[in-house]
Order: C-alpha cells, then structure tokens, then sequence
C-alpha cells in the first residue's frame, strides 16, 4: 500500500515534545503516513505576512492533510499570530471540537459527550483594531452570510454524518442584534434543511451556565468564532482540562490540519512535563478523517487504556508521569 504524505508543525514551546510522542506511536503502529516536517519561522515571509512560510502553507495545500503543535503568538506590532494565519489562508472555516470523558479519569461530570463547532475565519479574530482617539480603541466583529452559513452547514452536515440529535446554535443576539443576529438567521435557514435534528439557539451565557450544571443538555454547539475559543476551554475543564482535548480546522475539499486545543505552555517547555494525549487525539482525528480507522481505532484504545490504568498520569492530571514515559506506555498498550 502507498504511503500518505502529511504535513507535520512541531510547533513552540511543548509542541515539538508532543509531537515526538505521536511520531514515535505512529512509527509503532507502522502507521503510511510519512511527515513533511515543517518548522515555524524566525522571520517574516514576505509571502505570508508572517513567521508562518510560504513553503510550509504549500505542503499543507498539498497533502491536504496535517498535523499541528501549538504556536506562540509573536509580540510586537504588525505581528500576526500563527495559528489565525494558517486557519485564515488556508480557509480552514470549521474548528471541530470534539469533548468526551476520558473513562477511567474521574471528574465532577460522567460522560460528556459534546461537539464545538466554532466559526473559524471571522467575527472578534478578523484582526480589525485601532485607536480612535487616545483612550478609546474600536474593534471590528466581522460576521458574513457566506462564512455562518458555510459553519452552519457543516456543523448540521456533522451531526447528521454522526447520528447526533441536537444542534445549539450560541449567540449574544439580544445585545449583539446584527452580527449575532444574522449568525443565528443563517443557522436557521440550514436548520429547515434538517427537520430530523432538533435546532435550538442559547445565549452564551445561559449556555456556560447550563454546560457546568449538566452538559449532557447539549450534543452539538455551533458559535462564532471567540464564542467557540472560549466555550471549548470551558468543555475542556469539564473533562479534565486541556491536555485531553483535540481539535480539526476543516476547510474546502477535505483539506484538514488538527491540532490540540491547548497552547505552547512556556512554564513547562523542555521539561518533559508535558501531556501528549491532545496532540495524539488530534492525530487519531487525523487518521479518521483519511479514513484510516484501523490505526485510529488501535491508538485511541490504547490512550484510554493507558489514562485508565492510573498508574500513568501526567503533571496536569495529578501525576508525575513525564511524556516520554506516557508516550512508552501507550506504545506498550498498543
Ligand atoms: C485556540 C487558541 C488560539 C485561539 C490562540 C492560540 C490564537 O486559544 O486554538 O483555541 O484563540 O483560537
Ligand atoms: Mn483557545
């Protein structure tokens, strides 16, 4: 059988010790993926804007396919972060958010079973700021038909694929009346396209308030963009935080690039402290979205076992369990 060729971003911070984890258990599973390993810049391409390259973007473009680290956003003016830009130019519109209880690892919640699906090119994140006058700066929230329509349509598409049952659209209509108005408006519209999946919409914060009492009132979540930054954070915890939840940017064609939802964490960078379970669960993401179930199916089960044992916790989960012990394990369960 031919190989697939996947780009691979180690990423900053703990990015490159986590993505060590996954290219070791892939290298276990004898899993046809062969990685275009590609580093973030130092300095601005002036192809890209960015300390993203040119080169590194056309192997996403490519394979269609890849797998990222997290990435520090540069400080300084005129600095555009990473991540926005590769989601952005690649037109990577839905970020999927899967959130499920890791079985074995304990928390206030059983079975949470959630999907955030965030608008992922737009709203807050369109990079629209500037001063006014001193002391009064403006920011502008962009919402288009085009791009809530095109989230709306694969968030339903989703849930249909995946026989869930019920779609919450999230929103701040009531004092965000236009932009919110018209996300909310666009969802309706593809909602009537699927009598079969019931359709509801919840104020944001009414929603926070209702996923902290009993997640299992919701099944899938489409929101604009910083609604979904913030209400994937919040799924995390309910979990067991963030080194436990992957994600998928989907764009057009089924161009794809995972990568966790947690950041570069600077604290414990080079520490071998770090969790590599979001990092391999986006890369199970990976596989499955190339229809790869047998590796994905042996992987997960092997991560779940791993957590499940106990003996083998990392930092963030209460243990002293390093990552490359974690990552031996897995490949030890496999
Ligand atoms: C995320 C992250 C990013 C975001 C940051 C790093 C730009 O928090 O993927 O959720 O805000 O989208
Ligand atoms: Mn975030």
């Amino acid at each position: 059988a031919g190989t697939i060729r996947a780009t691979l971003f180690p990423g900053d911070g703990i990015g490159p010790e986590i993505a060590k984890a996954v290219k070791q258990v892939f290298s276990a599973v004898q899993v046809p993926i062969e990685w275009e390993e590609h580093y973030v810049g130092t300095v601005v391409d002036p192809k890209t804007g960015s300390f993203i390259t040119w080169n590194s973007m056309e192997s996403v473009r490519q394979c269609g396919i890849g797998l990222k680290g997290p990435m520090a956003t540069p400080i300084g003016k005129g600095h555009k972060s990473l991540n926005l830009t590769l989601r952005k130019e690649l037109g990577l519109y839905a970020n999927v958010r899967p959130c499920l209880s890791i079985p074995g690892y304990k928390t206030r919640y059983d079975d949470v079973d959630l999907i955030t699906i965030r608008e992922n090119t737009e709203g807050e994140y369109s990079g629209l700021e500037h001063q006014v006058v001193r002391g009064v700066v403006e920011s502008l929230k962009i919402i288009t038909r085009q791009a809530s329509i095109r989230v709306a349509e694969y968030a339903f598409h989703y849930a249909k694929l995946h026989g869930r049952k019920r779609v919450s659209a999230i929103h701040k209509a009531n004092i965000m009346k236009k932009t919110d108005g018209l996300f909310l408006q666009c969802c309706r519209e593809v909602a009537e396209k699927y009598p079969d999946l019931v359709y509801e919409e919840v104020i944001i914060d009414n929603c926070c308030m209702m996923l902290v009492k009993n997640p299992a009132l919701f099944d899938v979540l489409v929101m604009p963009n910083l609604y979904g930054d913030i209400i994937s954070d919040l799924c995390a915890g309910l979990i067991g935080g963030l080194g436990l939840t992957p994600s998928g940017n989907i764009g057009d064609n089924g161009l794809a690039l995972m990568e966790a939802v947690h950041g570069t964490a600077p604290d414990i960078a080079g520490k071998n402290m770090a969790n590599p379970t979001a990092l391999l669960l986006s890369s199970v993401m990976m596989l499955k979205h190339l229809k790869m179930n047998e590796p994905a199916e042996k992987i997960h089960k092997s991560i779940l076992k791993t957590i499940a044992d106990g003996k083998w916790r990392t930092f963030d989960l209460g243990g002293s369990t390093s990552c490359s012990d974690y990552t031996k394990a897995v490949i030890d369960n496999l």
